[in-house]
């Protein structure tokens, strides 16, 4: 039986795949939720990371979420509130539908996983850990990216929200914001190599960011070691919100 137990969502690809794989290697059981279980191909037969399909906008799927990690493994720690959809256009002409679209999945699906864990968290005394995978962009805003924008910024204080409602419960709450991260989200802008290579000169490091190093910061806050963390807003972007954007790093050399 494993010790310590996991939800994750969106967890077929990108950072959620990177924090499935992250858990199962510090051996932990995972229940890792996406839309599909075809898109798990790349998990091999680990017999400590349960697959789950479905849609993270409908509470009975944060529920299954939950009765899985109870039912195969006899606990629940850690949930991982991931599951994402980016989603460009301007502010005049994007169809209002896809700005609920985006606060459904981004926010909406957070609120109904944060209600469905609690009460499970709760039964386990002090370490229950609830992360939330917001953005860089809900800290700024990106142009052309207002329902992604808007979607990010409210998930954070959703995460801060819960943290203060949910402290006394011993359940710490902390929004992770990753910057520009290679995964099939930001695949689109990786194809456009003028566009990706202004964006890495941006960010003070230089580089864009890998999902494993976004995994490495949610395992942390998703860890014993995180004790006294709580309601935490984390850039893991290479610096680029540390730039007031007045000057490109490097540019006054
Ligand atoms: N990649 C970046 O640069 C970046 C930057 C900041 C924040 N983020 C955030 O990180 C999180 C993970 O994104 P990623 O970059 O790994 O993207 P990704 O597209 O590789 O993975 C997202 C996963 O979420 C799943 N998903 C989306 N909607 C779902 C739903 N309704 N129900 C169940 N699963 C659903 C997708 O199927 C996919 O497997 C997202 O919340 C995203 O907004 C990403």
């Amino acid at each position: 039986m494993s010790s310590r137990v996991a939800i994750v969502t969106g967890a077929a690809s990108g950072i959620g795949r990177a924090c499935v794989e992250r858990f199962a290697a510090q051996g932990y059981g995972v229940v890792a939720v996406d839309r599909s279980t075809d898109a798990f191909d790349w998990l091999g037969e680990e017999a400590d990371v349960l697959r789950l399909a479905g849609d993270v906008t409908n509470s009975a799927t944060n529920e299954d979420a939950v009765a899985a990690a109870v039912d195969r493994f006899g606990r629940l720690d850690v949930a991982v509130f991931n599951a994402g959809i980016s989603m460009g256009g301007d502010l005049l002409d994007l169809p209002i539908e896809e700005f609920d679209r985006t606060m459904d999945v981004n926010v909406r699906a957070v609120a109904l996983g944060i209600r469905a864990v609690t009460p499970m968290l709760r039964t386990q005394g002090d370490g229950g850990r609830i992360v939330v995978t917001a953005s860089t962009s809900g800290i700024g805003a990106d142009p052309r990216m207002w329902a992604y924008n808007t979607s990010k910024a409210a998930v954070i204080n959703l995460a801060r929200s819960a943290a203060v409602d949910l402290g006394a419960d011993g359940i710490t709450v902390n929004a992770v914001c990753p910057g520009p991260t290679e995964t099939a989200m930001t695949s689109g802008l990786a194809a456009m190599p003028e566009v990706h290579d202004e964006l890495r000169r941006r960010i003070p490091l230089q580089r864009w960011g890998r999902p494993e190093e976004v995994a490495a910061m949610i395992a942390f806050v998703a860890s014993a070691d995180a004790s006294f963390v709580n309601g935490a807003v984390i850039p893991v972007d290479g610096g680029i919100t540390a730039n007031t954007g007045q000057f490109s790093p490097g540019s006054r050399g």
